[in-house]
């Protein structure tokens, strides 16, 4: 009988074991023919068109696909050939890899979201004595190389979205923030507004912050064992686009619906929980917006004009109000 359990238990291991090796391969694939498209297509660039490449962070994250359908109609309005690319989940040397690859290839001009990490900036430093243009998107790398930053001022954001809450919650409250990431300086940033704004509030204070890897299933879990562990949280704050949805997600699982919500982000699910009541408000951003803009900007200096560094897009706040 135990003889028999333990082999139960044994190809239970080997199918899991079996499963997760076949997930792996099958992830290892498609990251390699993503690299592998990429690189034909490289290698027929039309005659005379610009050759401009967009790396996302996520390559199917809603937010990005924004990003990229305002980049692609500007790509369009100004005749040129676009390449959307990115890592298929949250990968930040994935990332670099492909603006490596892009760098090789002597594209036209590159657009990417930036980052601190030094390999980062020797490549922009690179890029630019290879006379290829590069922007950042939606986070910065202050100090480098690129030619513009493009996107949310991310520190304004995050204490625009503090003083509205503050005002919602007449100075009062016990806030626990799930933020997209502990290493991205977009939400860093967002996380240092936010703290700067309220602390003019004595009543009101943060009492966690946990990361999500700005995905919805892990922003869920996390917020779940904050609010078991704090039960006096009363207000939750998402600092990525997902964020706010798996707050809401794990408000609904342990019945503490009653606990006010405020995410950043306008996809359609999110304005959707803001119509029911299940969140209180969002920090809009503009990501088509920030697509087209530095398509744009290539274009400007593709043609010889002179370039800003900086180009912050617009943010607001939306709450009921607004979506009605
Ligand atoms: C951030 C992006 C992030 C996205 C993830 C947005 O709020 O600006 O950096 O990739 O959320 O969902």
């Amino acid at each position: 009988m135990v003889k028999k359990k333990a082999y139960v238990v044994l190809i239970i291991i080997l199918g899991v074991f079996i499963y997760l090796l076949w997930s792996f391969f099958r992830t290892s694939y498609q990251i390699q023919q993503s690299v592998h498209n990429m690189d034909l297509r490289y290698q027929q660039p039309s005659a005379d068109q610009q050759h401009i490449v967009l790396i996302s962070q996520e390559l199917d994250n809603p937010y990005w696909r924004s990003i990229e359908k305002g980049a692609r109609n500007a790509a369009d309005k100004w005749d040129m050939q676009m390449e959307y690319i990115g890592p298929i989940r949250i990968n930040p040397d994935e990332q670099i890899r492909y603006l490596e690859k892009a760098i090789a290839s002597k594209v036209d001009g590159i657009i990417v979201q930036g980052s601190r990490d030094p390999k980062l900036l020797s490549l922009l430093t690179k890029a630019k004595q290879k006379h290829i243009p590069i922007l950042t998107i939606d986070t910065d790398a202050p100090n480098s190389e690129r030619l513009a930053y493009v996107g949310t001022d991310n520190f304004t954001s995050g204490k625009l979205l503090g003083e509205y809450v503050a005002n919602r919650m007449s100075g009062k409250g016990t806030i626990g923030v799930i933020m997209g990431s502990r290493s991205a300086d977009n939400h860093k940033l967002r996380v240092k507004g936010f703290l700067e704004s309220i602390k003019s509030y004595p009543k009101l204070s943060v009492k966690s912050v946990e990361e999500s890897n700005i995905s919805q299933i892990q922003a869920s879990q996390m917020a779940e064992k904050m609010m078991r562990t704090y039960p006096d949280i009363n207000v939750m704050v998402g600092t990525s686009a997902l964020d706010g949805l798996g707050i809401i997600q794990a408000a609904e699982n342990i019945g503490r619906e009653s606990i006010h919500i405020y995410g950043f982000d306008n996809l359609k699910e999110t304005k959707q929980a803001i119509q029911t009541g299940k969140m209180e408000a969002t920090l809009e951003q503009e990501p088509a917006m920030m697509g087209y803009k530095s398509v744009q900007l290539l274009h400007q200096f593709f043609t010889g004009h002179s370039v800003k560094t900086q180009y912050f897009t617009p943010i607001d706040v939306l709450d009921e109000e607004d979506v009605k």
